[in-house]
């Protein structure tokens, strides 16, 4: 697997495989792989001549200082298992090569509520600062498919949304949740629980099929109440928000209605860490 961490280089060395028209599949991540990431490499790989994964912990896409300070790393660990897993290249940029100068070139596109509500009511310029990275990525790596996870299901309709109204050429593939065994969603978060913490985390997931399970039967409003309280029962969580919306505009529904392509989602505090996850429902 070729090491690259500049943009000229990385440009130079994926111009041959340009050239050869060969199909380029591309994970964007943030390092500290998991097997959610690990995941979408093998999509990637099954479905492209190669396989391009960035490891960049985007600076400004974090709203609150010190959870981008906590934000794991671990550099060569990653290269090991993108390397075991058949990954042919990995960029690494630093921050200075992908903004020069402090040098942002916002990408500022309008999502009407898409980026208004949960992640983007509660981590304002969040998205904006993952539109911008992975724009400026995809102009460096040219993909023909770029693989996200439904674990940030917002965020994939947001990719999605960009893809769209910049008339982009590359097909934006969401790819299921992996999960650990007790059903909490993997995330480079979970590393930052107490083992009492990551016991109970279950919980959310828990939740999140309960309310799966009930569906229709009763109303919006008094499904999300329960579900806050059931998460809350234990008092080391705190939701912030707990959502049932249309998959595709994440408007929040208030009544069931005839829409039947809906999806819950949530965030919560476990002690400090927010952890988020979501369920597709009725499918
Ligand atoms: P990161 O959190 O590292 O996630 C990289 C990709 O892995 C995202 O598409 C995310 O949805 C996916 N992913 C994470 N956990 C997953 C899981 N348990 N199951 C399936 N997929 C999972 O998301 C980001 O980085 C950044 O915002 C990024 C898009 C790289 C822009 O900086």
């Amino acid at each position: 697997m070729k090491e690259i961490t500049t943009i000229k280089e990385a440009k130079l060395w994926l111009r041959t495989y340009q050239k050869k028209n060969l199909k380029i599949g591309f994970v964007p991540t943030m390092g500290a792989l998991h097997d959610g990431h690990l995941r979408l490499i093998a999509q990637s790989r099954a479905e492209n001549d190669i396989t391009v994964c960035s490891v960049f912990v985007n600076p400004i896409q974090f709203n609150n200082p010190e959870d981008l300070a906590k934000y794991p790393r671990n550099l060569s660990l990653d290269a090991r298992l993108l390397k075991s897993h058949g990954c042919n290249m990995m960029f690494c940029p630093s921050v200075e090569e992908m903004y020069p100068n402090g040098k942002q070139d916002p990408v500022d596109l309008e999502y009407g509520m898409l980026d208004k509500v949960m992640e983007g009511k509660f981590r304002p310029g969040h998205f904006k600062g993952v539109v911008t990275v992975v724009k400026k990525l995809f102009d460096i790596i040219g993909p023909s498919n770029a693989y996200f996870g439904k674990k940030d299901y917002q965020q994939l309709m947001i990719i999605k949304h960009m893809q769209a109204s910049l008339g982009l050429p590359v097909n934006i593939i969401g790819c299921e949740t992996v999960r650990e065994d007790d059903g909490l969603a993997m995330s480079s978060r979970n590393l930052r629980l107490t083992i009492g913490e990551r016991q109970v985390a279950r919980r959310i997931f828990e939740v999140l099929c309960k309310v799966r399970e009930k569906g229709t039967k009763t109303p919006v409003w008094e499904l999300k109440e329960w579900a806050i309280k059931k998460i809350q029962e234990d008092s080391m969580f705190r939701v912030e928000y707990f959502e049932i919306a249309d998959r595709e505009t994440l408007m929040p529904v208030e009544a069931w209605g005839h829409k039947n392509q809906l999806v819950a989602l949530t965030a919560v505090f476990l002690g400090d860490v927010r952890l988020i996850d979501n369920v597709e429902l009725f499918s």
